[in-house]
């Protein structure tokens, strides 16, 4: 058994599949979760898929007391990453100070309590969210970042920026960042993968649920966009090779193969796709037609995003394998499961 590795938001969408590929390259797993966005379900979903239940400890991070004290529990993990947090952009607007206080001080808690614990390790889900509207594309690692949109888009910023000076000022912490760029897809078993609380903010999870009949119509937002068709590019990633790249983040960091201190990563394919595209892929993939209506723009959707792979390519040796098909084929699976089971 290797290293006991800490998963925050563990139970959740991305953090779920990454325990998985965890467990697979032979890590012990923490998942500590406050369930306030995630199921319990997720545990014994994971034991079906790896033979291997996680030590599970339900807390939310925001209270510093309750997370010195799984730390306390846990002195022998060697590494932590860190994914839970509140993530809808368009409630973040609503409700600011309920994400710079939720995301913002989880992440204070946990680097408070990895300088207690000496615990050297430490990986960010971010995103490509920290880029705001880039100048060039493909956005490369390079790329200034910029104030973004939403509250939540500028915790991830804020969050970048925190870790920055707190691994500046520590003898001992190294940590690194991954930008994601647009997560879909499931895992291939159909047990785990995204499950929206409420009416989907995002795309694919949106398409899914008119197809399988929840919602009436997709509304797409804008089709006088700047782009071949005129609806916005993205970039979207399977959820699974996402994950891997976490494992090897997490293995650059613990056998201290790491550049700096502080690495930021583009986790994308480098391919972009277009609204548009996206329907007809799903339309052609499942054999079901999806029922959409073009409206007006979203605010603060930007036209195009799409990722330069070469630095996660180059340092991690990682390349996102799953193309677009499969992604949709996974999440379509997923979905008709998750409401099969009433
Ligand atoms: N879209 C629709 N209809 C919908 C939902 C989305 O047309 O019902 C369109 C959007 O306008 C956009 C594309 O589908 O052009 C993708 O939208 P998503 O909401 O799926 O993804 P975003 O690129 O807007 O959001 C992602 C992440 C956020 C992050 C943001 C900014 O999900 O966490 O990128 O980088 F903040």
């Amino acid at each position: 058994m290797k290293s006991k590795i800490m998963v925050t938001g563990g139970c959740g969408y991305i953090g779920s599949h990454t325990v998985i590929e965890l467990i697979k390259s032979g890590f012990e797993t923490v998942i500590v979760d406050d369930l306030s966005n995630s199921s319990e379900k997720s545990l014994d979903r994971i034991q079906e898929i790896t033979g291997v239940l996680p030590h599970f400890e339900k807390v939310d991070l925001a209270n510093q007391e309750k997370t010195m004290k799984i730390f306390k529990k846990h002195t022998d993990v060697k590494a932590v990453i860190h994914f839970a947090a509140h993530k809808a952009v368009g409630e973040s607007v609503e409700q600011p100070l309920m994400y710079y206080q939720n995301n913002l001080f989880s992440l204070i808690n946990l680097l408070s309590a990895l300088e207690k614990y000496r615990i050297p390790n430490f990986i960010f889900s971010s995103s490509a969210t920290v880029y705001g509207i880039p100048t060039n594309l493909p956005i490369t690692e390079d790329e200034a970042t910029q104030r973004p949109f939403s509250p939540y888009g500028n915790t991830k910023k804020v969050a970048e920026e925190i870790l920055d000076d707190v691994v500046k000022s520590a003898a001992n912490l190294n940590a690194i960042s991954l930008r994601y760029f647009n997560p879909i897809g499931a895992h291939e078993s159909g047990l785990i993968g995204e499950l929206p609380n409420g009416i989907p903010n995002n795309l694919m999870p949106y398409i899914t649920q008119v197809a399988v009949g929840i919602r009436e119509k997709l509304m797409v937002f804008g089709n006088d966009y700047p782009t071949k068709d005129g609806t916005p590019i993205r970039d979207y990633i399977h959820v699974v090779d996402l994950a891997k790249a976490h494992v090897i983040a997490v293995e650059r960091l613990l056998n201290q193969q790491n550049e700096a201190a502080f690495e930021y990563f583009n986790l994308g394919t480098g391919k972009g796709y277009s609204v548009f595209e996206v329907i007809r892929t799903f339309e052609e993939v499942t054999k079901t037609k999806l029922n959409y209506e073009v409206t007006s723009r979203r605010a603060g959707d930007v036209p195009q995003l799409y990722a330069a792979t070469n630095l996660a390519e180059k340092k991690l040796k990682w390349k996102a394998k799953k193309g677009l098909k499969e992604m949709i084929a996974s999440s379509w699976k997923w979905e008709q499961n998750v409401r099969g089971e009433g």
